[in-house]
């Protein structure tokens, strides 16, 4: 498998990490989760004080991204889902990032987890997966893992939330979420975790066997 790049895309919360990360185990290849690359640049401008969408600080941040900004504990929650959606949504932030997830994946291969893998930076992946499910059930999934955390979320405002991010990741003019046309796509909806990695995997060694 050294080499291989598997590219696995979807929507926010459809449980792409999950996945991604369990098929790099069972490959033995490296994972990336391109969304930490977002989120960490998020969160330097938030610390700045600075409007996410502002431009020229979120692209001077992306570029001085380091590996502890990936490993902070404050990436996750609305305020840095939101941030993280909004400096996405910049052409610059994106150029800035995207040989640095180039290079991780050429190195020796990789699975990698986003929104943009399969058509932007590894458009010649040789598998491709696009995870969805419906938004009810990816805000059901969301509530319960912070209801597992002890959070105690606002399920409707839960699912807001991941449409109001849905709809900037699909709707920018860069690099959009979609499937790219040669993806696999897999359904979540009515898959428990272990039948999705189940599907996804025996979706991988099809693409695999027949490449
Ligand atoms: O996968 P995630 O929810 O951690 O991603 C956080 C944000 O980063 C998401 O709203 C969109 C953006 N993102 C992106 O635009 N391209 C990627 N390859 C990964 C994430």
């Amino acid at each position: 498998m050294n080499g291989l790049v598997i590219a696995v895309d979807g929507p926010a919360a459809a449980g792409k990490g999950t996945l991604a990360r369990r098929l790099a185990a069972e490959l033995g290849l490296p994972y990336l989760d391109t969304g930490l690359l977002y989120r960490a640049t998020g969160r330097r401008v938030l610390d700045r004080g600075v409007d996410p969408r502002d431009a020229p600080v979120a692209e001077a941040e992306a570029r001085a991204l380091t590996p502890a900004d990936l490993a902070r504990a404050n990436l996750r929650g609305s305020e840095a889902d939101m941030a993280a959606s909004a400096v996405a949504a910049i052409p610059a932030v994106r150029a800035a990032l995207l040989e640095w997830q180039r290079d991780f994946g050429r190195r020796h291969g990789a699975v990698l987890d986003g929104r943009d893998i399969g058509t932007v930076v590894f458009p010649d992946a040789p598998v491709k997966l696009f995870v969805t499910a419906s938004v009810e059930e990816r805000a059901r999934r969301r509530w319960l893992e912070l209801r597992a955390g002890g959070i105690a979320a606002d399920r409707q405002q839960v699912q807001a939330e991941i449409r109001d991010r849905d709809a900037q990741d699909a709707n920018r003019p860069v690099a959009p979420l979609r499937p790219a046309p040669d993806a696999l796509v897999l359904d979540t909806t009515s898959l428990d975790a272990e039948a999705a990695f189940a599907t996804a995997l025996a979706l991988v060694r099809e693409r695999l066997d027949t490449a």
